[in-house]
């Protein structure tokens, strides 16, 4: 890995990242089930203080060292998106309802985009201490160890990671188009966390991904390290502010019909 990223033109970034998403995971994992208490209540979902003490550590780390700007989930912009700049993607919990019921799928998504692509996804799995980090173009590595999207072409064979989200639960037609995917696809999961499904997608435990109105925080992260881990992905904005339709998969086969 060392060796890929040597001329690395955003090696200093991404070493910032990673040190960033853990100083932050290792404030979460210090937090125990009990203390993961709630900020705000909604329908269908949860805010917890982690959220929010995650995001302010994360942001303390990339304001002192980067001047780009920072879209994060809870907090939104913090200074000006230049074109042609990159720009920092954060999402400080990744599956918090899962968190705050202590369903250990969990993950810290960092990642930095310019003009609407990705450069390179952080996603750290703090509770199994998996970090995995893909740089498009030059890689993909789980703790430093290189990893591929796996070799399943065929929809009926492959293995679906999905999600209902926030505003989507009720949605009748969406709910048919999930059943349409579930009929034609081999297996079907639903992780309850964006980042890690498409981490997971990353590194070969599944096959492929989808999500619609799914937020770009969610999947910032999870875009860049399939793209370099040789998957296909493919994005595209919804009516919804950072909202996108996601479909990813170990070939681009799988989603052509
Ligand atoms: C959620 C997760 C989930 C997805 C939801 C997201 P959060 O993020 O990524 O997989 O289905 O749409 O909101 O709330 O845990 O940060
Ligand atoms: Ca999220």
């Amino acid at each position: 890995m060392r060796d890929r990223l040597r001329a690395y033109e955003f090696r200093m970034d991404l070493q910032l990242a990673t040190r960033a998403v853990r100083e932050a995971g290792q404030y979460l994992s210090s937090l125990s089930e009990g203390v993961r208490s709630v900020h705000t209540d909604l329908p269908h979902d949860v805010k917890l203080s982690g959220d929010i003490t995650s995001e302010s550590m994360i942001l303390n780390v990339l304001q002192a060292e980067s001047d780009y700007a920072i879209l994060t989930e809870e907090t939104g912009v913090h200074g000006e998106r230049v074109t042609g700049e990159p720009y920092w993607i954060v999402d400080p919990i990744d599956g918090t309802f899962n968190f705050y019921r202590g369903i250990p799928l969990v993950a810290i998504s960092l990642a930095l985009w310019r003009d609407n692509e990705p450069l390179f996804g952080v996603i750290f799995d703090f509770q199994h201490d998996e970090i995995f980090i893909g740089v498009v173009g030059l890689g993909a590595w789980l703790n430093g160890n290189p990893i591929s999207v796996s070799r399943v072409k065929e929809r009926g064979e492959a293995v679906l990671t999905t999600g209902l989200p926030v505003g989507s639960v009720g949605d009748e037609q969406y709910v048919g188009r999930l059943s349409e995917m579930f009929e034609s696809f081999g297996k079907i999961r639903m992780m309850g966390t964006a980042a890690l499904s498409m981490a997971y997608l990353s590194c070969g435990r599944v096959d492929a991904y989808a999500e619609e109105e799914i937020l770009l925080w969610d999947v910032a992260a999870g875009i860049a390290l399939t793209r370099a881990a040789g998957g296909s992905v493919t994005y595209s904005p919804t009516d919804k502010p950072h909202g996108l339709v996601v479909r990813g998969a170990s070939d681009a086969r799988i989603w052509e019909r």
